[in-house]
């Protein structure tokens, strides 16, 4: 909201805030006590004057970019120096045309998927159980090593089956600790590996302050023992039979800021909030879904989780236009799951927050700006 008030020793004081672009910062200039009706009027003032600057820049934009257009056709490599507001103009046009579907969650055990068609998946997003005794209703989460492997081995094999060639897999996890040190990253590398599949990369993901870190230093300031304290976790990255994704319908919605972004291999977000009277015990949050839907599928492409959990990679597929599969071996979840999928009701995530609600206001002024330069990138495309 570009107008705020904050209270401070139960005064109210009206802020304006906005998004300094140059600085890549939020800032906030104070306009005075709430109880002052000029307050508001200043902030409104400030709101009018940014909002006219912002037109005037996109207006130069549009300008320039119809000059290019008339000068050399349209360039794919162009793309890169597009900038994010162009970017997420076409965006919106794009979305426009997606379709909202309902994802299917399966309440069985994922080692077997026969209600998925064979070679029909773009990704596979998911996070198993990290064997440590997490307080999961039905999954005893506790199993020997062996046995506990044996098992992931059994749903990444089926997870192939349901892949389509180039189609992906991101599988989440965590080492876990401490003695003995339980590096689970490099057993399921060398799983899929073992399985054929060809390994794209890996990402750490860095959980920053969001994640409580252990204080379990081992000997403090001494070189006797020291222990490591995991502050992230991984994503672990491959594809079946083929690095590159064929399909019939090839719309990605990726801005140019998102997929310079993701495709670092160091991540950085926090850990999902876990809602009060919520029973799941480790969800992941929508940031890390969407960054890879975003990365690895099309359009109305199907995102298969074999372990659903709480229904995350299933709202988030549906609020970004793919068509969500979930299984879930716990039925206990399925009103957290129902509940989560039925948070979405329109097509939403791909566009970050400042960027749509600063779309929203530009387009009740200029309403047919996204129209002229999209006909223009299909005329030259
Ligand atoms: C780490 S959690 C997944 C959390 C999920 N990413 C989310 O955002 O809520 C793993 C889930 O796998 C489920 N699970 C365990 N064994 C399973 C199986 N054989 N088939 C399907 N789900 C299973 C557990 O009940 C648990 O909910």
């Amino acid at each position: 909201m570009p107008i705020a008030y904050k209270e401070v020793k139960n005064s109210k004081y009206v802020y304006f805030t906005y998004w300094d672009a140059e600085q890549k910062k939020k800032r906030e200039i104070y306009c005075g006590s709430a109880n002052d009706p000029s307050a508001l009027e200043k902030a409104q003032a400030l709101e009018s004057e940014l909002l006219q600057k912002q037109i005037a820049n996109l207006q130069s934009q549009l300008k320039k970019f119809d000059i290019g257009i008339a000068k050399r056709p349209y360039k794919r490599k162009s793309k890169s120096v597009k900038s994010s507001m162009q970017d997420n103009i076409e965006m919106q046009e794009d979305l426009k045309n997606a379709k909202i579907y309902d994802p299917e969650v399966y309440y069985k055990t994922s080692e077997h998927m026969d209600e998925v068609e064979d070679d029909s998946v773009q990704l596979v997003v998911t996070s198993p159980p990290y064997n440590v005794g997490k307080g999961y209703i039905a999954y005893d989460d506790k199993k020997e090593l062996h046995v506990y492997l044996d098992f992931l081995n059994g749903v990444w094999s089926e997870c192939k089956k349901k892949l389509c060639k180039g189609g992906r897999i991101a599988v989440n996890i965590a080492d876990t600790w401490r003695t003995p040190y339980i590096p689970l990253h490099c057993y399921i590398t060398k799983q899929l590996n073992d399985l054929g599949f060809l390994m794209r990369g890996i990402v750490y993901w860095d959980k920053g302050a969001s994640v409580g870190v252990s204080t379990a230093w081992g000997s403090w300031r001494s070189a006797s023992n020291p222990t490591l304290r995991d502050v992230g976790e991984y994503i672990l990255f491959f594809s079946k039979d083929s690095y590159k994704l064929e399909a019939e319908n090839r719309i990605s919605t990726i801005t140019a800021r998102q997929f310079t972004t993701y495709t670092k291999s160091l991540w950085a977000f926090k850990t999902a909030q876990r809602p009060e009277n919520k029973e799941h015990p480790t969800p992941f949050p929508d940031e890390l879904p969407k960054r890879l839907i975003l990365l690895y599928t099309f359009l109305g492409g199907t995102v298969l989780d074999p372990f659903l959990g709480s229904g995350t990679t299933c709202k988030v597929a549906k609020a970004l236009g793919r068509k969500g599969v979930g299984y879930e071996i716990d039925l206990s979840y399925k009103p957290e799951i129902e509940a989560k999928i039925n948070t979405v009701k329109s097509i939403g995530l791909s566009l970050d927050a400042f960027t749509a609600n600063h779309m929203k206001s530009v387009n009740q002024v200029l309403p047919t700006i996204p129209i002229v330069l999209r006909s223009n990138m299909s005329d030259s495309s």
